[in-house]
C-alpha cells in the first residue's frame, strides 16, 4: 500500500487505539479506515458527502469520511461505530434502543446514524424530536422514514416491552421482538456486497455509454493493455463465454452484458478493465481506446413510438414491448349511461431506488468453481443467469448473497455479477466490483413512468359504472420487469372496489434510457396515483364525502374482482377504511379550523386532509411461485432453518423464523439460520411482490410442522406436545409425562442431521384469460392512508404535516416489522409523490435526486387491522408493496383539498404547485 508518493507516518487514535496511516495525496478516511484498517462498519453510500453512511467522530464532531482527507486527522481522535460500540456503554445503550424500535432495517445507514445520535447523546442526554432531526440529518435512510429512528434516539418506550434478547423466547405470532439478524446492524458488523473482498482484491472499472444511444468502435485494446501498468485483463462482449444476455422474463432476455455494436442508454456497459487495487486509483476511463458515434435517441414514450424513429428492438413494431389487458362486462356502454363521468390524464417520471448500499460484490475460483457474493435480492435467480451467461453448468456456480443495504426492486436483476464472473473467470483471481453512486443511478432499473389516461362512470347514488384505463409505461431499453409491470397493472388499475364493467389495459414502451424495472409495486402505485386522484374528483362532482364514496364501492367478500376472483374471507378494505374515520373527522377539522384562521390566511397557508386506498395481489401475477424451506436437527440438539428468503431489510430473517418456531415449538434464540447461499439452502423464490411472509412464511410453516412430526413420530407422544431441545436430545411432554429422544441414537444424513424437513408451498392461482379473467392472486393486502398537508400557496411548496395509515396484513406476524414497513413505504411515496424525478444526465447522483431526509416525514399513526386471509400462514398476508400506493395520491388529494388544485404530474414541485396555483387564479 505504501507507496513514494504516500504520506508517511500520519498518526491518529482510532477508537482506543494510536495507529499510523500511510494514505496517499488526498486519500479520503473513508477509505484509509476501510483499506488500512479494515473498518467495514464504515459503508460508503456516495462517495460525495450526501448520504451520511459513512459519518465517524473527529475529536467528537461528526463528519463524513468521505469528504474528509486522511492527512486532516493526523494528531486527532477517530471514533467509529465499532469503536463505539465496544467501548461506550452509550452506544452500547442507543443500539439496544434501535433494535427495541426497528430502527435498523436493512442497517446500511445505521452506522452514520449511531455515530451521529451518539455525538448528539453525549451533549444533550434527552434530546428532543426536534434535536434529533437537526443531528441527524446529514444522514440518509432509505428503508426506516426516520420515525423509528427519531424515537430511539429520543428515547421513547418501545413497543416491545422487555429486553430485546429476553423476548426473542417467545414463539408467540404476533409478538413484537426485535430483528433476528439486529445485533449486527447495530453493531456495524453485517457485511453488506463491498465488505466481503479481502484487502488486495482486484477491482473491476467499467467503461460506459456517455449517450443515450451511440455506436462505438473499439481501439487496439492488447496495445492499450500493454501501455497500462496494472491492468491485468480487458473484457468485452467477446469475452463472455455464454449468451451475452440477461433478463429476467421468459422471452424478454434482451440486455446484452457488453453492448455489441450499438448502446441503448446512457451508462450502458460496452467494456471492462481488470486492475490491481492501486492501478484502479489512478485509472481513467476516459483514456480507454474507444470512438463514439452519436445517435438520435428515443428519449421518451412519444418520441419512440413516432414511425420515424429507429426500433431498439427488432420485431417490437413502434416500440411496444408488450401489453397487458383487463376487461370485464362493457366499459363504453357503462361510461355512456353514468350519470357522471370524470376523466384525467397523469403523468409520472422515472424514480430512482435510491437504496444507500450502491450494487457491490466479489467474486474467486474455488475448487474450480465460481463464487460470486453480491448484494442481491433472488439468489437462485442470479444463478440461472450466471449459468446462461456463463455457458456454464449451473454445479460449478455458487451465489453467496451478502447483507442487502436496501433494494426494493432492482436488486432482482443482476448488476455487477456477470461481471465479476467473467473477470474472475478470466484472471483466475479474486475480483471486487462496487458501483459509483452515478452507475448505480445510470445504470440500474428504476420505476417506470407512466402516461395514463382514465375516464371512470358513476351513478347519481355513487355506484360506480364503468372503468376505462389505458396507461403506457417507458420501460427503458431492455425489457427487465416491463412485461410484469404490463400484465400487473390492468389487474390492480381499479384500486379495491367493485366494477362490473371494466377496461384496462397497460403498455410498455422501449426508450433510450435506463431500463425501467420492479420497484415496490410494480408499476400500481402510477396507476393508484390516477385511480384514487380521479375518485376524489368524482366525489366532489357527486357531492359525497371521499372516505363515504371508498366505503360504498369497496371490495368485500362475496363480491368479484374485476378479474372476476370472488374470496369467501379476507377482503380487508372495509375494515381499513373504516379505521380512518375518526382520523379522517378530526383531522379535516382541525385543518378547517386552520384555513379559517385570519393569520394563516393572510400568510397564504392552507391545510388540507386527503385519503386514498390501495390492494396489491402477493405473489406472481397467476404463475407458480413456489418457496422451499428446509429444517434440520442435529445430533447436538441444534436446530437449523435454511432461511433462504432473502432480507432486504424488510425483516423475513425474522417473521420467517417466528414461523417456523410457532410450527416447531421452539424459542425464536434458539435456531441456527443459514443464508441463502446456494450451495446449501433451497430455493425459496425472490423478495418481490410482498411475497415472502406469505408464501415463504407457509412453506416454513410446513417445515416446522414436518420436523415436528418427525420427533412426535419418534417419541409416540402426544401431537401438541411440549418440546424442549437440549444438548443432544429432545424431550417432550404431555399430560401423560415426559419423553427424551436421545439424538446420538440416529443415523445422521450427508448434511449432519438426524432428522430433517424441507416443505415448498406454491400458492392457488390460475392463469388469466384472454380478457384478464382467471384467479391472479391467492391472496391481496389491503390499505387506507390519509394524510394532512400544508400549501404555501405564495411559495408552492407542499409540507406534509401527518399520515394515519390503516393496513390489512391479514395477522401481524411481528408488529415491529409491520409499522417499519409502513413507515418506509409513506416515506417513499412521499418521495414519489413530492420531490423524486430521475433524468438521465441531470440527476445522477444523491445531491441532485432528492429522497425524503428527516425532517421530510411527519409522524406516521399505524392501524394495523388483520381480517384473516385464508391461505397465509396464521392468516397473514404480504405487506411490502402495499405501504406507498395510497401515499403518493393521499397527498395529491390533500394538496386538492388545501389549495383547490389537481396536481396531474408527480413529482408535485413546488413550480408546479404553483403553475397550478396560477392556473387556477388562486
Ligand atoms: Fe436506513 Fe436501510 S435502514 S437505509
Amino acid at each position: 500500500m505504501n507507496s513514494p508518493a504516500n504520506i508517511p507516518n500520519l498518526r491518529f487514535q482510532l477508537d482506543n487505539q494510536q495507529v499510523t496511516a500511510t494514505p496517499r495525496p488526498g486519500e479520503r478516511l473513508s477509505e484509509t479506515l476501510r483499506s488500512q484498517f479494515d473498518a467495514r462498519d464504515v459503508k460508503i453510500g456516495c462517495n460525495a458527502g450526501d448520504c451520511g453512511a459513512c459519518t465517524v467522530l473527529v475529536d467528537g464532531a461528526p463528519v463524513c469520511a468521505c469528504l474528509t482527507p486522511t492527512h486532516q486527522v493526523d494528531g486527532k481522535r477517530v471514533e467509529t461505530l465499532g469503536g463505539l460500540y465496544a467501548n461506550d456503554p452509550l452506544t452500547q445503550s442507543l443500539a439496544d434502543r434501535f433494535l427495541a424500535h426497528g430502527a435498523a432495517q436493512c442497517g446500511i445507514c445505521t452506522p452514520g446514524m449511531m455515530v451521529a445520535a451518539t455525538a448528539l447523546l453525549r451533549d444533550t442526554p434527552t434530546p428532543t424530536a426536534d434535536q434529533v432531526e437537526i443531528a441527524l440529518s446529514g444522514v440518509l435512510c432509505r428503508c426506516t422514514g426516520y420515525r423509528k429512528i427519531i424515537d430511539a434516539v429520543v428515547g421513547l418506550p418501545p413497543m416491545a416491552q422487555t429486553a430485546p434478547d429476553a423476548t426473542s423466547e417467545t414463539n408467540t405470532i404476533g409478538a413484537p421482538i426485535p430483528r433476528l439478524d439486529g445485533r449486527e446492524k447495530v453493531a456495524g458488523t453485517e457485511a453488506f456486497g463491498d465488505d466481503v473482498a479481502p484487502a488486495g482484491t482486484l477491482e473491476i472499472i467499467l467503461i460506459r455509454s456517455p449517450f443515450a444511444r451511440a455506436g462505438f468502435t473499439l481501439g487496439d485494446l492488447p496495445a492499450f493493455q500493454a501501455a497500462t501498468p496494472g491492468l491485468v485483463a480487458i473484457l468485452t462482449a467477446a469475452d463472455v463465454p455464454g449468451l451475452n444476455r440477461h433478463g429476467v422474463i421468459p422471452g424478454f432476455i434482451d440486455q446484452p452484458v457488453f453492448a455489441e455494436d450499438e448502446t441503448r442508454f446512457r451508462g450502458e456497459a460496452v467494456a471492462a478493465v481488470v486492475l490491481t487495487p492501486e492501478a484502479a486509483t489512478t485509472f481513467a476511463p476516459d483514456h480507454f481506446p474507444i470512438t463514439w458515434q452519436e445517435r438520435p435517441a428515443a428519449s421518451d414514450i412519444q418520441t419512440a413510438q413516432h414511425p420515424d424513429t429507429a426500433l431498439l428492438h427488432d420485431g417490437h413494431e413502434a416500440n411496444v414491448m408488450c401489453g397487458g389487458l383487463v376487461s370485464t362486462g362493457d366499459a363504453d356502454a357503462a361510461l355512456a349511461r353514468a350519470d357522471i363521468v370524470v376523466e384525467g390524464t397523469f403523468q409520472t417520471g422515472f424514480v430512482e431506488h435510491a437504496y444507500i448500499e450502491p450494487e457491490a460484490g466479489f467474486a474467486r475460483m474455488h475448487n474450480g468453481r465460481i463464487e460470486v457474493s453480491a448484494c442481491t435480492q433472488a439468489p437462485v435467480m442470479d444463478l440461472d443467469t450466471l449459468e446462461q451467461v456463463l455457458g456454464m453448468d449451473r454445479t460449478k456456480i455458487r451465489v453467496i448473497p451478502t447483507g442487502v443495504g436496501g433494494g426494493f426492486g432492482s436488486k432482482l436483476d443482476v448488476s455487477v455479477q456477470p461481471y465479476l464472473a467473467i473477470a474472475a473467470l478470466k484472471t483466475g483471481q479474486p475480483v471486487r466490483l462496487c458501483y459509483s453512486r452515478t452507475e448505480s443511478m445510470q445504470s440500474t432499473t428504476k420505476r417506470h413512468p407512466s402516461d395514463i389516461t382514465l375516464k371512470i362512470g358513476a351513478t347519481k347514488d355513487g355506484r360506480l359504472s364503468g372503468f376505462r384505463f389505458d396507461g403506457l409505461f417507458n420501460t427503458g431499453a431492455y425489457a427487465s420487469w416491463g412485461p410484469t409491470v404490463a400484465n400487473r397493472v390492468p389487474v390492480h388499475a381499479s384500486g379495491p372496489y367493485c366494477i362490473a364493467d371494466y377496461h384496462a389495459q397497460a403498455t410498455g414502451i422501449y426508450t433510450n434510457n435506463p431500463p425501467s424495472g420492479a420497484f415496490r409495486g410494480f408499476g400500481v402505485p402510477q396507476s393508484a396515483i390516477a385511480q384514487e386522484s380521479l375518485l376524489d374528483v368524482l366525489a366532489d362532482r357527486l357531492g359525497m364525502d371521499p372516505l363515504d364514496l371508498r366505503l360504498l364501492n369497496a371490495l368485500d367478500n362475496g363480491t368479484p374482482t374485476v378479474c372476476g376472483q370472488i374470496f369467501d374471507q379476507g377482503v380487508g378494505i372495509k375494515p381499513c377504511l373504516t379505521a380512518l374515520r375518526p382520523a379522517w373527522d378530526s383531522e379535516r377539522a382541525a385543518a378547517n379550523s386552520f384555513n379559517a384562521d385570519p393569520a394563516n390566511i393572510a400568510k397564504g397557508l392552507k391545510r388540507g386532509v386527503g385519503i386514498a386506498s390501495g390492494w396489491y395481489g402477493c405473489g406472481n401475477t397467476s404463475i407458480s411461485n413456489p418457496s422451499t424451506i428446509k429444517s434440520g436437527l442435529r445430533a447436538d440438539g441444534t436446530v437449523v432453518l435454511h432461511q433462504g428468503a432473502t432480507d432486504i431489510g424488510q425483516g423475513s430473517n425474522t417473521a420467517i423464523t417466528q414461523i417456523f418456531a410457532a410450527a416447531l415449538g421452539v424459542p425464536t434464540r434458539k435456531i441456527h439460520r443459514l443464508s441463502g447461499d446456494t450451495d446449501v439452502t433451497p430455493d425459496a423464490g425472490k423478495t418481490s411482490a410482498s411475497r415472502q411472509t406469505f408464501i415463504s412464511g407457509n412453506a416454513a410453516h410446513l417445515s416446522g410442522l414436518a420436523l415436528r412430526a418427525a420427533i412426535i413420530e419418534r417419541l409416540n407422544i402426544a401431537p401438541d406436545a411440549a418440546l424442549t431441545f437440549e444438548p443432544g436430545q429432545v424431550s417432550a411432554r404431555d399430560a401423560a409425562g415426559t419423553q427424551v429422544l436421545d439424538l446420538s441414537t440416529l443415523p445422521e444424513d450427508a448434511e449432519g442431521y438426524v432428522l430433517s424437513a424441507s416443505e415448498t408451498y406454491d400458492p392457488p392461482t390460475k392463469p388469466l384469460d384472454a380478457n384478464g379473467q382467471g384467479i391472479p392472486y391467492a391472496q391481496f393486502g389491503y390499505a387506507a392512508q390519509l394524510c394532512t398537508v400544508q400549501v404555501d400557496t405564495r411559495l408552492g411548496t407542499v409540507t406534509p404535516l401527518k399520515f394515519v395509515a390503516a393496513h390489512d396484513v391479514g395477522q401481524a406476524i411481528n408488529p415491529i416489522l409491520v409499522q417499519g414497513q409502513i413507515d418506509g413505504g409513506i416515506a417513499q411515496g412521499l418521495g414519489l409523490a413530492l420531490m423524486e424525478e430521475y433524468i438521465p444526465g441531470r440527476t445522477e447522483n444523491l445531491h441532485d435526486y432528492l429522497i425524503p431526509t428527516i425532517g421530510d416525514v411527519p409522524p406516521i399513526e399505524t392501524l394495523i387491522v388483520e381480517v384473516p386471509d385464508a391461505h397465509g400462514p396464521h392468516g397473514a398476508k404480504g405487506l411490502g408493496e402495499h405501504v406507498l400506493i395510497p401515499s403518493a395520491p393521499a397527498i395529491l388529494n390533500a394538496i386538492a383539498r388545501a389549495a383547490g388544485i389537481r396536481i396531474t404530474q408527480v413529482p408535485a414541485t413546488p413550480s408546479r404547485v404553483q403553475a397550478e396555483i396560477k392556473k387556477a387564479n388562486l
